[in-house]
């Protein structure tokens, strides 16, 4: 029997988003399904925001990035009343089943809602940041490697022109997968991720032996969550504001100009800092990031055909499969330690 459908984005945009949208959305259409958008992630399903979906509005957005539904960090379980509402909403509206596309923060609201209040949901894993578990991947992540890779390709060449130090600063909240992927890529002399302890001085005898060697230049690869540990039994996280979001989360940066502030003093070779920022999630998804996301799209539609709620699709080897909503917002996925040593093999 035909039933109503709701799709959602929620938390920071990736690339990739459309191309589940595209395939969820032609999927369910093709077995007879009405789909609706809900934008602004849970926002929407809390004020009512809703764009239908179908074969023509989503032609043409398989390779645009960000999101056709917008987003945000709505937490519905912050507000009060807010679940009775979203509840009620949906009850109204009509929808029988909801597909969220999202990191831990919206696919732990999706697991409460399933769990709690017995609500058909579905889980697609969204993050550049790639750190949810119960998948090998989450699609945007691929295409975020592949932009911070270039961007040390074209660190390096002027770093190497004016015989400096560079600091990139890469995305990845709580761990370095961007950083530790797109450092051994782009060949950084040391990377710094929150998984794993490196002291600043360590970092400048690294360079230090990397100028003795012959290099006239050098790039360090920080991820904005790494943990800077300037003295002996001090660390400090750097970030931008103490302010939290509305599922907790500080707002970070700023790690990459105090290393290079402190880099320079302790080495006297001539340092500066970027911050990637933004732009490792902006724009189009690479080849790989399309097809993953197309996959998850098809498999969610699947899970929704054959009522497999409370449950996410994801990337084991390379089979798509469904796994419980639990475990991918359970422990969260850190960076393997074989990963690290693979990149420690370079910093001479
Ligand atoms: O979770 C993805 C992510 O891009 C993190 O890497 C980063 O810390 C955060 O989002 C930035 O969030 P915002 O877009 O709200 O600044």
């Amino acid at each position: 029997m035909a039933k109503r459908v709701a799709i959602l984005t929620g938390g920071g945009d990736c690339p990739g988003l459309n191309a589940v949208i595209r395939a969820a959305t032609r999927k369910l259409v093709r077995a007879g399904h009405e789909m609706v958008g809900v934008r602004h992630g849970w926002r929407g399903l809390l004020e009512n925001e809703y764009m239908p979906l179908d074969i023509e509005s989503t032609a043409d957005i398989l390779a645009q990035g960000g999101t056709i539904l917008r987003t945000s960090r709505t937490n519905p379980m912050k507000q009060e009343g807010g679940v009775e509402l979203l509840v009620d909403n949906l009850r109204q509206n009509d929808i029988w089943a909801t597909i969220a596309i999202g990191g831990d923060d919206t696919l732990g609201v999706a697991n409460k809602l399933f769990g709690e209040y017995a609500l058909n949901m579905v889980g697609v894993p969204k993050t550049i940041d790639n750190d949810l578990s119960g998948t090998d991947y989450t699609f945007g992540f691929d295409t975020a490697v592949q932009i911070a890779t270039e961007c040390i390709d074209r660190l390096n060449t002027t770093a190497e022109s004016h015989d400096r130090t560079i600091v990139v600063e890469i995305m990845g909240r709580h761990t370095g997968w961007i950083t530790v992927m797109a450092g051994i890529a782009g060949g950084a002399d040391v990377v710094m991720l929150p998984e794993f302890d490196i002291s600043v001085a360590e970092v400048c005898d690294i360079l230090k032996r990397q100028r003795q060697g012959g290099k006239n230049f050098n790039i360090v690869a920080v991820s904005e969550g790494a943990k800077l540990v300037t003295r002996e039994g001090e660390e400090k996280m750097v970030v931008q504001s103490v302010e939290v979001d509305a599922f907790g989360n500080v707002k970070l940066g700023g790690v990459a100009n105090l290393l290079a502030k402190e880099i320079e003093r302790r080495t006297g070779f001539e340092t500066r800092a970027t911050v990637l920022g933004h732009i490792q999630r902006g724009g189009t998804p690479t080849a790989h990031d399309r097809i993953l996301a197309t996959r998850y799209g098809v498999k969610a539609a699947e899970m929704v055909q054959t009522g497999q709620w409370g449950q996410m699709a994801a990337l084991q080897g390379d089979e798509i499969v469904a796994v419980p909503l639990e475990m991918a917002v359970g422990e969260r996925k850190l960076v393997r330690p074989e990963f690290w040593e693979l990149a420690r093999t370079f910093f001479a």
